[in-house]
């Protein structure tokens, strides 16, 4: 049986979606990572999780890329690979070095650690002349930097960390002080959720305006194919929570152009040439600007949204791009029969006060609206902090409608009815 290797994995939705892909292609994985414990042994309904119906799960120290190659050598010698696959933006660069090593389909190794790297993107980018925010680079210790850095970019701007995600540590600072603490939070994370040491750099960016969008793609032998664009909302303690999708967004035909021509000389500038890419942009008084580029599916159930409306699945896309297929075959075979929704969203419930959830109320209406075709929420004693980033999610529904802008108002209104109670709260 063709055989694919997952390196570690992201234990949300992407944890599932990509598995399930695998399987859905008909082929096995071995899911290689440094801490098996670190994944769930099953999904809430008590079966296996979908990490662990592969044909083998091997320890090896994943965050040293030579040991992870060597690792991925030695399952090869036993089953032979056909192709390697992550969802964990940590290991986007670990799984290409491996994919090469090993001869195998995958992206230019250079292009995958631009995109994860803030900064590169923003250097990259500038040099091959597409215009972004003001930015500036300061190693978080060192505080005369630090301001120098932001006399350079100038007020109000964002702070964020080069490496991370999920919008986590990205704050607005409107003063001085106010970058000084959120760099003072950031120097208190050194290690990642993963074990990895991180940069000690932050990167100063200018505020861009306009409303926030992601461009879906896919890349093989460097040819992009854009399946469409994704609106989003943010709110949340840091107004940069993303608190909702669409799928189509909704918006003139002419500014869908303009995104999407954006997001493909993005790509293409910093030298992504292969897999399945996310680019997120935002729509400003000058023009499109980019966010930040993901060489991987979009999170955040975004690929469920996708799949309702145009049946195409992108974590199979990058099976089959990991495995060195054309996804146009599989996209071709997809039948319409008129029935799919023409729209559909996701909208996020986010806590508005950190605590110990007593209880969510409303949620059997939410799951039995005819609209609904998915919800899923956290449990009763759920310990929860404030809406900081994209990982305080309470939970959250996906709704579809047969109307093109129709699914987003109605996730909204559906989501609205839903009120928390805590059984305690503390200080933050
Ligand atoms: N320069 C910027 N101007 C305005 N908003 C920004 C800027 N940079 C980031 N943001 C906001 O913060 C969010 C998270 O930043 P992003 O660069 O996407 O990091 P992450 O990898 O954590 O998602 C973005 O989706 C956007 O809403
Ligand atoms: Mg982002």
């Amino acid at each position: 049986m063709t055989h694919l290797l997952m390196v570690e994995s992201w234990v949300g939705a992407m944890g599932t979606l990509l598995p399930r892909a695998v399987a859905d292609a008909g082929v096995e994985f071995t899911f290689l990572t440094r801490r098996p414990e670190h994944y769930p042994e099953s999904l809430p309904d008590g079966s296996p999780h979908p990490l662990r119906r592969g044909r083998a799960v091997v320890t090896a120290e994943t965050n040293n890329p030579d040991a992870a190659v060597d690792a991925a050598r030695r399952i090869d010698a036993e089953a032979p690979i056909a192709g390697v696959l992550t969802s964990c933006d940590y290991y986007l660069p670990t799984a290409a070095r491996i994919a090469r090593a090993l001869g195998l389909p995958g992206p230019e190794p250079e292009g995958v650690e631009i995109a994860c790297d803030k900064s590169r993107t923003r250097a990259r980018l500038d040099r091959m002349g597409i215009p972004g925010p003001r930015h500036a680079t300061a190693p978080v210790a060192d505080l005369n930097r630090l301001r120098a850095a932001a006399e350079t970019v100038g007020y109000p701007l964002v702070v964020k960390p080069t490496d991370l995600c999920a919008g986590m540590f990205v704050r607005r600072a409107d003063d001085l002080p106010t970058v000084e603490d959120a760099v003072a939070e950031l120097r208190g994370f050194a290690v990642n959720a993963r074990g990895q040491h991180r940069s000690p750099v932050v990167l100063l960016e200018e505020l861009l305006d306009g409303q926030e969008f992601s461009v879906e793609s896919w890349i093989r032998h460097g040819d992009i194919h854009t399946v469409g664009v994704t609106d989003k909302s943010l709110g949340g303690v840091s107004g940069f929570v993303e608190t909702g999708h669409m799928f189509p967004a909704d918006l003139p035909a002419g500014d869908r152009a303009v995104l999407v021509t954006a997001a493909e000389a993005a790509i293409s500038a910093i030298g992504l040439d292969h897999g399945v890419v996310h680019t997120e942009l935002r729509l400003t008084t000058f023009g499109p600007r980019i966010i930040e580029i993901n060489p991987r599916p979009a999170g955040n159930q975004i690929t469920e949204l996708i799949k309702h409306v145009t049946g195409i699945d992108l974590p199979r896309v990058a099976v089959e791009l990991a495995l060195g297929r054309d996804p146009a075959a599989v996209i071709s075979e997809l039948e319409d029969d008129g029935a799919r929704p023409r729209s559909a969203a996701v909208r996020m419930l986010i806590p508005e006060e950190s605590g110990i959830v007593a209880e969510l109320h409303g949620l059997d209406a939410v799951a039995a609206h005819p609209a609904v075709a998915s919800s899923v929420f956290k449990a009763t004693g759920h310990h929860t902090g404030a809406g900081v980033d994209n990982n305080s999610y309470l939970g959250s529904a996906i709704v579809v409608s047969p109307d093109v802008t129709g699914a987003r108002p109605l996730a909204e209104e559906l989501l609205s009815s839903i009120s928390v109670t805590y059984s305690e709260v503390s200080a933050r």
